[in-house]
Protein backbone atom coordinates (compact mmCIF):
# COMPACT_ATOMS: atom_id res chain seq x y z
CA UNK A 1 0.00 0.00 0.00
CA UNK A 2 1.20 3.33 -1.12
CA UNK A 3 1.61 6.42 1.12
CA UNK A 4 -0.23 9.85 0.16
CA UNK A 5 -0.51 13.61 0.89
CA UNK A 6 -3.69 14.92 2.20
CA UNK A 7 -4.28 17.37 -0.04
CA UNK A 8 -7.01 18.70 -1.95
CA UNK A 9 -8.38 20.93 -5.21
CA UNK A 10 -11.49 22.29 -6.52
CA UNK A 11 -12.24 21.86 -10.50
CA UNK A 12 -13.77 25.42 -10.49
CA UNK A 13 -15.94 26.68 -13.13
CA UNK A 14 -19.64 24.89 -13.73
CA UNK A 15 -19.10 22.32 -11.65
CA UNK A 16 -17.80 24.04 -8.74
CA UNK A 17 -21.10 26.78 -9.16
CA UNK A 18 -23.25 23.57 -9.42
CA UNK A 19 -21.80 22.36 -5.71
CA UNK A 20 -22.44 26.26 -4.36
CA UNK A 21 -25.51 26.04 -5.65
CA UNK A 22 -26.05 22.89 -3.32
CA UNK A 23 -24.64 24.50 -0.20
CA UNK A 24 -24.88 28.23 -0.81
CA UNK A 25 -24.33 28.88 2.93
CA UNK A 26 -20.27 27.69 2.78
CA UNK A 27 -20.08 30.99 1.02
CA UNK A 28 -22.34 33.28 3.22
CA UNK A 29 -19.63 32.27 6.23
CA UNK A 30 -17.68 35.49 7.79
CA UNK A 31 -14.20 33.92 5.69
CA UNK A 32 -10.95 36.01 6.17
CA UNK A 33 -12.00 37.31 9.44
CA UNK A 34 -9.33 35.19 11.80
CA UNK A 35 -6.03 37.31 12.99
CA UNK A 36 -3.82 34.36 14.06
CA UNK A 37 -1.46 36.81 15.03
CA UNK A 38 -3.65 37.63 17.85
CA UNK A 39 -2.96 34.20 19.49
CA UNK A 40 0.16 32.72 20.46
CA UNK A 41 1.96 30.91 18.11
CA UNK A 42 1.91 27.57 19.50
CA UNK A 43 -1.71 27.60 19.62
CA UNK A 44 -1.86 28.88 16.30
CA UNK A 45 -0.06 26.10 14.75
CA UNK A 46 -1.73 23.65 17.24
CA UNK A 47 -4.54 25.21 15.58
CA UNK A 48 -3.73 24.67 12.04
CA UNK A 49 -3.30 20.85 13.22
CA UNK A 50 -6.11 20.38 14.75
CA UNK A 51 -8.14 21.41 11.74
CA UNK A 52 -6.32 19.84 9.52
CA UNK A 53 -7.20 16.93 10.91
CA UNK A 54 -10.52 17.51 11.46
CA UNK A 55 -10.69 17.98 7.66
CA UNK A 56 -8.68 14.69 7.66
CA UNK A 57 -11.36 13.11 9.57
CA UNK A 58 -14.45 14.55 7.62
CA UNK A 59 -12.52 13.08 4.49
CA UNK A 60 -12.57 9.68 6.04
CA UNK A 61 -16.15 9.83 7.39
CA UNK A 62 -17.18 10.67 3.83
CA UNK A 63 -15.80 7.51 2.94
CA UNK A 64 -17.03 5.36 5.46
CA UNK A 65 -20.74 7.14 4.69
CA UNK A 66 -20.12 6.15 0.98
CA UNK A 67 -18.92 2.36 2.25
CA UNK A 68 -22.12 1.99 4.31
CA UNK A 69 -24.57 3.40 1.57
CA UNK A 70 -23.05 0.91 -1.19
CA UNK A 71 -23.88 -1.68 1.35
CA UNK A 72 -27.25 -0.36 1.99
CA UNK A 73 -28.56 -0.23 -1.39
CA UNK A 74 -26.59 -4.09 -1.87
CA UNK A 75 -29.17 -5.26 1.01
CA UNK A 76 -31.62 -3.36 -0.46
CA UNK A 77 -32.57 -1.83 2.98
CA UNK A 78 -36.03 0.44 3.10
CA UNK A 79 -35.67 2.52 0.68
CA UNK A 80 -36.56 5.84 2.82
CA UNK A 81 -33.53 5.10 4.75
CA UNK A 82 -30.72 4.61 2.10
CA UNK A 83 -32.34 7.84 0.38
CA UNK A 84 -31.52 9.72 3.63
CA UNK A 85 -28.17 8.16 4.08
CA UNK A 86 -27.39 9.21 0.17
CA UNK A 87 -27.15 12.89 1.43
CA UNK A 88 -24.25 12.01 3.98
CA UNK A 89 -21.18 11.85 1.61
CA UNK A 90 -22.31 14.94 0.54
CA UNK A 91 -22.24 16.56 4.05
CA UNK A 92 -19.10 15.51 4.63
CA UNK A 93 -17.62 16.67 1.63
CA UNK A 94 -18.59 20.33 2.64
CA UNK A 95 -17.14 19.29 6.22
CA UNK A 96 -14.05 18.74 4.73
CA UNK A 97 -13.81 21.96 2.64
CA UNK A 98 -15.04 23.76 5.87
CA UNK A 99 -12.02 22.21 8.27
CA UNK A 100 -9.28 23.13 5.69
CA UNK A 101 -10.46 26.86 4.64
CA UNK A 102 -10.49 27.14 8.65
CA UNK A 103 -6.66 25.83 8.83
CA UNK A 104 -5.67 28.13 5.98
CA UNK A 105 -7.25 30.77 7.88
CA UNK A 106 -4.80 29.89 10.83
CA UNK A 107 -1.80 30.01 7.89
CA UNK A 108 -2.49 26.96 6.31
CA UNK A 109 -2.67 23.20 6.72
CA UNK A 110 -0.43 20.67 7.78
CA UNK A 111 1.04 18.35 6.11
CA UNK A 112 -0.83 14.78 6.72
CA UNK A 113 0.40 11.21 5.35
CA UNK A 114 -1.77 8.27 4.87
CA UNK A 115 -2.75 5.29 2.96
CA UNK A 116 -5.97 5.61 0.84
CA UNK A 117 -6.68 2.20 0.65
CA UNK A 118 -6.82 1.74 4.55
CA UNK A 119 -8.91 4.99 5.12
CA UNK A 120 -12.13 2.62 6.17
CA UNK A 121 -11.87 0.53 8.67
CA UNK A 122 -12.94 -3.28 6.98
CA UNK A 123 -15.92 -4.05 9.47
CA UNK A 124 -18.46 -6.77 8.27
CA UNK A 125 -15.47 -8.22 5.73
CA UNK A 126 -16.68 -11.27 3.53
CA UNK A 127 -20.56 -11.23 5.07
CA UNK A 128 -23.75 -10.88 3.08
CA UNK A 129 -24.82 -7.44 2.49
CA UNK A 130 -27.18 -6.98 5.41
CA UNK A 131 -24.79 -7.84 8.39
CA UNK A 132 -21.82 -6.16 5.92
CA UNK A 133 -24.08 -3.08 6.48
CA UNK A 134 -25.05 -3.77 10.23
CA UNK A 135 -21.66 -4.15 10.87
CA UNK A 136 -20.72 -0.92 9.12
CA UNK A 137 -23.66 0.97 11.00
CA UNK A 138 -22.59 0.52 14.20
CA UNK A 139 -19.04 0.93 13.41
CA UNK A 140 -19.14 4.31 11.38
CA UNK A 141 -22.49 5.51 12.87
CA UNK A 142 -23.52 4.45 15.94
CA UNK A 143 -20.42 4.82 18.11
CA UNK A 144 -18.46 7.34 15.42
CA UNK A 145 -21.33 9.67 14.39
CA UNK A 146 -23.36 8.92 17.73
CA UNK A 147 -20.63 10.43 19.98
CA UNK A 148 -19.33 13.44 18.09
CA UNK A 149 -22.60 14.84 18.04
CA UNK A 150 -22.60 16.04 21.81
CA UNK A 151 -18.94 16.74 21.58
CA UNK A 152 -19.42 19.00 18.29
CA UNK A 153 -22.33 20.65 20.05
CA UNK A 154 -20.62 21.06 23.08
CA UNK A 155 -17.65 22.70 21.35
CA UNK A 156 -20.53 24.61 18.98
CA UNK A 157 -22.11 26.38 22.81
CA UNK A 158 -18.17 26.99 23.75
CA UNK A 159 -16.85 28.80 20.62
CA UNK A 160 -16.82 32.71 20.72
CA UNK A 161 -15.18 33.44 17.35
CA UNK A 162 -17.97 33.95 14.56
CA UNK A 163 -16.12 32.30 11.54
CA UNK A 164 -15.30 28.98 13.86
CA UNK A 165 -18.56 28.96 16.02
CA UNK A 166 -20.26 29.42 12.04
CA UNK A 167 -18.90 26.39 10.80
CA UNK A 168 -19.33 24.54 14.24
CA UNK A 169 -22.88 25.03 13.72
CA UNK A 170 -23.21 23.95 10.12
CA UNK A 171 -21.43 20.55 11.41
CA UNK A 172 -23.73 20.06 14.35
CA UNK A 173 -26.64 20.87 12.08
CA UNK A 174 -25.92 17.89 9.29
CA UNK A 175 -24.39 15.72 12.13
CA UNK A 176 -28.00 15.65 13.74
CA UNK A 177 -29.40 12.79 11.04
CA UNK A 178 -26.63 11.03 10.76
CA UNK A 179 -26.32 10.92 14.37
CA UNK A 180 -30.07 9.48 15.15
CA UNK A 181 -29.61 7.44 11.15
CA UNK A 182 -28.14 4.72 13.36
CA UNK A 183 -30.58 3.86 15.41
CA UNK A 184 -33.61 4.18 13.07
CA UNK A 185 -31.44 1.21 10.86
CA UNK A 186 -30.64 -0.53 13.90
CA UNK A 187 -34.24 -0.85 14.81
CA UNK A 188 -35.09 -2.01 11.86
CA UNK A 189 -32.44 -4.49 11.03
CA UNK A 190 -33.09 -6.26 15.01
CA UNK A 191 -35.74 -8.55 13.47
CA UNK A 192 -33.86 -9.78 10.81
CA UNK A 193 -30.60 -10.87 13.10
CA UNK A 194 -29.63 -13.60 14.91
CA UNK A 195 -28.40 -13.45 18.41
CA UNK A 196 -24.95 -14.46 17.26
CA UNK A 197 -24.99 -11.63 14.71
CA UNK A 198 -25.14 -9.18 17.87
CA UNK A 199 -22.64 -10.59 19.67
CA UNK A 200 -20.36 -9.85 16.79
CA UNK A 201 -22.15 -6.57 16.18
CA UNK A 202 -20.98 -5.63 19.93
CA UNK A 203 -17.36 -6.68 18.86
CA UNK A 204 -17.25 -4.11 16.45
CA UNK A 205 -18.75 -1.54 18.56
CA UNK A 206 -15.68 -2.36 21.02
CA UNK A 207 -13.45 -2.24 18.09
CA UNK A 208 -14.74 1.12 16.74
CA UNK A 209 -14.92 2.86 20.76
CA UNK A 210 -11.00 1.22 21.37
CA UNK A 211 -10.40 4.05 18.19
CA UNK A 212 -12.17 6.68 19.94
CA UNK A 213 -10.13 6.18 22.70
CA UNK A 214 -7.31 6.66 21.01
CA UNK A 215 -8.28 9.44 19.43
CA UNK A 216 -8.60 11.00 22.89
CA UNK A 217 -4.78 10.86 23.61
CA UNK A 218 -4.33 13.27 20.73
CA UNK A 219 -6.93 16.20 21.98
CA UNK A 220 -4.66 15.30 25.64
CA UNK A 221 -1.64 16.53 24.08
CA UNK A 222 -2.72 20.18 23.30
CA UNK A 223 -0.59 22.53 24.74
CA UNK A 224 -2.54 24.78 27.98
CA UNK A 225 -3.97 27.92 26.74
CA UNK A 226 -6.23 31.17 27.72
CA UNK A 227 -9.71 29.78 27.72
CA UNK A 228 -10.87 32.72 25.78
CA UNK A 229 -8.30 31.72 22.71
CA UNK A 230 -9.34 28.35 22.96
CA UNK A 231 -12.81 28.77 22.73
CA UNK A 232 -12.26 31.38 19.46
CA UNK A 233 -10.25 28.17 17.79
CA UNK A 234 -13.35 25.60 18.22
CA UNK A 235 -12.09 24.06 20.79
CA UNK A 236 -13.37 22.90 24.19
CA UNK A 237 -10.95 23.16 27.56
CA UNK A 238 -9.53 19.65 27.25
CA UNK A 239 -10.49 18.36 30.61
CA UNK A 240 -14.03 19.50 29.94
CA UNK A 241 -14.30 18.21 26.64
CA UNK A 242 -13.02 14.72 27.83
CA UNK A 243 -15.33 14.27 30.43
CA UNK A 244 -17.94 15.37 27.85
CA UNK A 245 -16.48 12.42 26.04
CA UNK A 246 -16.33 10.11 28.19
CA UNK A 247 -20.03 10.67 29.66
CA UNK A 248 -21.48 10.61 26.15
CA UNK A 249 -19.64 7.51 24.91
CA UNK A 250 -21.55 6.00 27.79
CA UNK A 251 -24.91 7.61 27.40
CA UNK A 252 -25.01 7.83 23.54
CA UNK A 253 -23.42 4.98 22.34
CA UNK A 254 -22.80 2.02 25.21
CA UNK A 255 -26.48 2.43 26.72
CA UNK A 256 -28.42 2.57 23.47
CA UNK A 257 -26.08 -0.63 22.14
CA UNK A 258 -27.02 -2.72 25.37
CA UNK A 259 -30.65 -1.74 25.23
CA UNK A 260 -30.73 -3.20 22.08
CA UNK A 261 -29.16 -6.49 22.77
CA UNK A 262 -25.64 -5.68 21.32
CA UNK A 263 -23.17 -6.68 23.95
CA UNK A 264 -20.43 -4.19 24.75
CA UNK A 265 -16.77 -5.02 26.93
CA UNK A 266 -15.65 -1.76 26.86
CA UNK A 267 -16.04 0.17 30.21
CA UNK A 268 -16.38 3.82 30.96
CA UNK A 269 -14.25 3.59 33.65
CA UNK A 270 -11.02 3.29 31.18
FE1 LIG B 1 -18.92 15.39 9.31
FE1 LIG C 1 -21.17 12.81 9.83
Amino acid sequence: MSEELFELELLGGAVERAYRAQRPEVEAMPWGTIDPSLYPEDLVRAAQKSWTGAAFQEHRTGAACAATLQSLIEARAPLDLIALASRFPLDEMVHVELCSRLAMEFGGGVSIVYEPDAMVATVGQGEEPLLKASHQVVAFFCVGEALSIPLLHGTWKACTHPLTRAVLKRIVQDEADHGTFGWAYLDWVLPHLEPDDLVALGKTADFAIDGVKANWDAIRARPAAETAHVHDLGWMQTDAYLELAQRSLERQVIRPLQARGIPIQSSSAH
